[in-house]
């Protein structure tokens, strides 16, 4: 199929050692897992590395927080991560970590070529520094007023609220996020990567493209991510700061006691690293790969926020210290579901473990992910109701059917063979119909294979919704076929063994021919189903060729679809994990003054059902309520409405009314007591109501 036989190595961003996988880094394992399977397939020598990215303040901070030291930390997250990335089927060659031995040789190697080419230059700068913890503060790690808008609690380098960016010294009373403390401003002897000298390289690599061994040519970036770098280089290219000070957990840089590199120098090479570790063990050369003259492809797929570090910054450092140059970098966008950012209020921030432990299939999203991905950085949207809809219908309805409703009349009626051969059609031009003729069945094979190179041609070029699209579609062809031919018909009427037999392989060969195209996005379902097919792991090759005479293995169950109810419950367990999370001790409002029983006494708790609740017309704090307390009803105004935005959601529940609070006037109204709830020391958005379980009737009394 393909005469040259490409060596190719890929990678995927590592994502950092100090939090979860969640579904967003999955969109971009799963796209680069699929490309891969695709291209062993094809028959290439294909790598795929990764590792965890474990160096920086972050991870050191969040090791001491855990009270482990920091190397404790990345060995504990880097069996949770992998435990994850396997559960979704990524088939790495190597899962690596940036803390390694590999890792520091290549970064000191990579950092002192590019001294001795006159690319590092050092210069003092200031900094804030937190007096208390002794450390510089990363300006994510300072905290403080918005100098444009004065909003509070605002990072060092940008506003949440009015969108500003700014430096962390222009911030109004700024505190450390570490220690609370004032920070200072001090100087520091810092290392930079002169970035501005690469200027002409940079505007010719990026818009420039590599030529491969089968002759086709690879721009190095996507058209929109050229534009973004054009307007990045037009702008100026300033020094890059690559050196940080102890306390810093990373790689001390060589002759210079108590700097570290940044870790954003270092984690790239951890690309190189992992592989070099791959190379020792399997025999592989890593000069083949990383040489400056290495005709081997190597592609990083990133998302749309890393592109200014893989698209300028390392290309930059490989050119300046004598390795080969990326292929090229392919950036996708950002992961939202049901069309918001992920959000662990909603229960939308889903980890990849809990949707394993909710005890859903990795290849239903495996499947989702792909028919939403094109080559273009576009956000790809999770809409759970279409999870739900396109995973059963099309998977499971359209496709996992066909083998369902073939093989248990070639088991049972044909022993497990299938037909030695199919009656040929005059001619295998693409048939319009696949009804009663004879030879349907092998026109609707031979139309299928023909699409072997379609489907592949979308698959290389990444455009994964696309190859789905041609896939799904030829099975609606199929569909037809069945719908035409009837097999359970067949199977009743008599003298019809032959056309039985002849239909059932039919289908049973489409079946093969659209899971050999499925197989890169379905690599585990690939596996049962070789299996269940009696054959070797098949290979886009196999597509030429029909299974005839074969005999296959008893029809096992291969796929189920996706109960809704799953998806409640995988939304629950992730709403879950926000509210174990406790607030810590500082965030707790300090215990009242000591009182007597008497005084307690003095307040009347009642249990009242909310009979009705409304919005109040001209507040947008209050909530009116009409509450049945036993022996009367009763009006009152609670300034809850930011945290319940459905007021008739609140209808029915038996809440806690302070009975004797004296009538309040207010200018909606009278106000006649008050009902209980829980709250930070927040702005309003934190209101829990009370209430009481079940068999708590209206009036009774609270003590
Ligand atoms: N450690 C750096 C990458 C270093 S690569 C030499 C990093 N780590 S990360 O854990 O924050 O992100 C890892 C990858 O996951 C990045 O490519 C990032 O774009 C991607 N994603 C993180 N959240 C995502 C979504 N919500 N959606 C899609 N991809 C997302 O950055
Ligand atoms: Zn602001």
């Amino acid at each position: 199929m393909t005469a040259q036989k490409r060596q190719i190595l890929v990678t995927s961003a590592l994502p950092y050692a100090n939090g979860a996988i969640h579904l967003g880094h999955m969109v971009e394992h799963i796209q680069t897992d699929i490309w891969v399977r695709f291209q062993k397939m094809r028959g290439h020598d294909c790598h795929y590395v990764c590792a965890d990215d474990t160096h920086g303040t972050p991870i050191m901070l969040k090791a001491e927080k855990d009270g482990v030291t920091p190397e404790a930390l990345i060995e504990r997250v880097h069996a949770e991560h992998l435990r994850d990335f396997t559960g979704f089927h990524i088939g790495y060659d190597n899962y690596y970590s940036t803390n390694s031995e590999e890792n520091r040789h290549y970064s000191y190697d990579i950092y002192r070529k590019l001294k001795a080419d006159g690319k590092i230059v050092s210069r003092t700068i200031e900094q804030l520094f937190d007096p208390e913890k002794q450390m510089f503060l990363p300006d994510r790690f300072v905290k403080g007023e918005c100098p444009k808008c004065g909003a509070k609690d605002q990072y060092g380098d940008s506003c949440e609220v009015c969108g500003a960016t700014y430096s962390p010294t222009e911030l109004k009373n700024p505190y450390s996020a570490v220690s609370g403390a004032t920070p200072v401003l001090r100087e520091s002897e810092h290392f930079f990567f002169r970035l501005g000298e690469c200027a002409d390289f940079l505007r010719e690599w990026t818009a420039g493209a590599s030529t491969l061994a089968d002759g086709r040519s690879q721009a190095h970036l996507q058209t929109e991510s050229l534009n973004k770098m054009n307007e990045w280089i037009d702008g100026g290219l300033q020094d890059w700061d690559i050196s940080r000070d102890a306390p810093y957990f990373g790689f001390e840089i060589p002759d210079a006691p108590g700097k570290y590199f940044y870790v954003w120098l270092d984690a790239p090479i951890g690309y190189m690293a992992s592989f070099k570790n791959l190379c020792e063990r399997s025999g592989l050369n890593f000069d083949d790969y990383f040489k400056a003259d290495s005709t081997a492809e190597l592609y990083h797929f990133i998302g749309k926020d890393i592109l200014y570090f893989h698209a300028l910054f390392w290309p930059a450092t490989l050119q300046y210290s004598g390795y080969r140059t990326p292929t090229g970098v392919f950036a996708h966008g950002f992961l939202t579901v049901d069309g918001q950012k992920m959000s662990k209020s909603r229960g939308t921030f889903i980890t990849a473990q809990s949707y394993l432990d909710c005890g859903l299939n990795p290849e239903w999203m495996r499947y989702y992910i792909a028919a939403k991905l094109s080559s273009k950085i576009e956000d790809i949207d999770l809409s759970l109701d279409d999870f739900v809809a396109r995973v059963n219908s099309d998977l499971i309805g359209k496709f996992i059917n066909i083998a369902s409703r073939a093989a248990g009349f070639i088991s049972k009626r044909f022993a497990g063979q299938l037909a030695a051969a199919l009656p040929q059609p005059a001619s295998l031009a693409s048939p319009v119909c696949y009804a009663g003729e004879l030879e349907a069945g092998a026109a609707l094979l031979a139309h299928l294979q023909q699409q072997a190179d379609s489907i592949a041609q979308a698959l290389e070029a990444r455009e994964y919704a696309r190859a789905l699209r041609e896939v799904m579609g030829l099975a609606d062809k199929v569909n037809a076929y069945v719908d035409a031919n009837k097999p359970w018909e067949l199977a009743k009427q008599e003298g019809q063994e032959a056309r039985l037999h002849e239909v059932c392989t039919v289908l049973i060969n489409a079946f093969r021919l659209l899971m050999i195209y499925l197989k890169p996005v379905l690599p585990k379902l690939a596996a049962d189903v070789e299996a269940f097919l009696n054959i070797a792991p098949l290979s886009w090759q196999d597509a030429s060729q029909l299974l005839l005479g074969h005999t296959i293995q008893p029809y096992q169950h291969l796929m189920t679809r996706i109960d809704p109810k799953q998806i409640e419950a995988l939304i629950e367990a992730n709403k879950q994990t926000v509210e174990a999370a406790k607030p810590t001790a500082a965030a707790v409002e300090p215990f009242a003054d000591t009182i007597g029983i008497d005084d307690f006494a003095k307040l009347d708790l009642r249990v009242a059902t909310v009979l009705d609740c409304k919005l109040v017309d001209g507040s947008d704090k209050l909530l009116q309520f009409t509450v049945d307390l036993g022996s009367e009803t009763r009006n009152i105004f609670s300034g809850i409405r930011k945290a319940y935005a459905d007021p008739a959601s609140l209808i029915g529940r038996k809440v806690i009314v302070v009975a004797n609070l004296a009538p309040r006037k207010m200018r909606f109204g009278v106000s006649q007591g008050m009902i209980l709830c829980a709250s930070g020391v927040d702005d309003g958005s934190g209101l829990f109501l009370l209430d009481s379980d079940d068999g708590a009737m209206p009036g009774m009394r609270v003590s």
